[in-house]
């Protein structure tokens, strides 16, 4: 049970992260990042710039990514917020997890995090038909480009690496997406299978 709020400048507030529901007290200037992170013990979400600009503090918001330093924490009300720590399943690694670590798409780490959450969306907003800037095509119905790598480096821009695993993150991303599509092939068609 959080305390009650002490000042005007506090609000009780439930954030609904990884599916557990937590209650706590935060000054209206919390930063999803610092409640993350500082009163939640969920540290697999980092700190870098602590301004919007490196991306290692990307969280998902509802399914759509975003840095959790530039969010306050009393606007995640009511939000689903899904941290790295809750991408895995059952005990098995998210599929981008999982072509992170085959493939060494990271060097230090720290902004591996990051890196992931973004990925997850990335490939979403991708097979959704998202066009990116450097997508040629834009029209609706050309439907999805090519996820190539310039797309993906395009697509993952806002997520710095000072290590410089560039070229092995967008191996990853490329072996997840392609993945991805296999998995949601196979459903399709087994669902064509069983509706024929
Ligand atoms: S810490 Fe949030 S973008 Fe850098
Ligand atoms: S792996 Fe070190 S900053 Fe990206």
């Amino acid at each position: 049970m959080a305390p009650p709020p002490s000042s005007a400048h506090d609000s009780s507030i439930t954030l609904d992260v990884n599916g557990d529901k937590h209650t706590l007290t935060v000054d209206h200037r919390t930063t999803l990042l610092d409640a993350l992170r500082e009163r939640l013990d969920l540290t697999g979400t980092k700190k870098g710039c602590d301004q919007g600009q490196c991306g290692a503090c990307t969280v998902l918001l509802d399914g759509r990514r975003t840095v959790a330093c530039l969010q306050l924490a009393v606007a995640a009300e009511g939000r689903a917020v899904t941290t790295v720590e809750g991408l895995a399943e059952g005990g098995q690694l998210h599929p981008v997890q999982q072509a992170f670590l085959d493939l060494d798409g990271y060097q230090c780490g720290y902004c591996t995090p990051g890196q992931i959450c973004s990925a997850v969306a990335v490939i979403e907003e991708h097979a959704a038909g998202w066009p990116s800037a450097v997508t040629d095509d834009v029209r609706p119905e050309a439907g999805p480009p090519p996820l190539t790598d310039d797309e993906i480096r395009e697509r993952m821009s806002g997520n710095l690496c000072r290590c410089s695993a560039y070229v092995s993150i967008v191996q990853a991303v490329s072996r997840a997406a392609a993945a991805a599509r296999a998995e949601s092939a196979g459903t399709t068609a087994a669902g064509a299978g069983e509706a024929a």
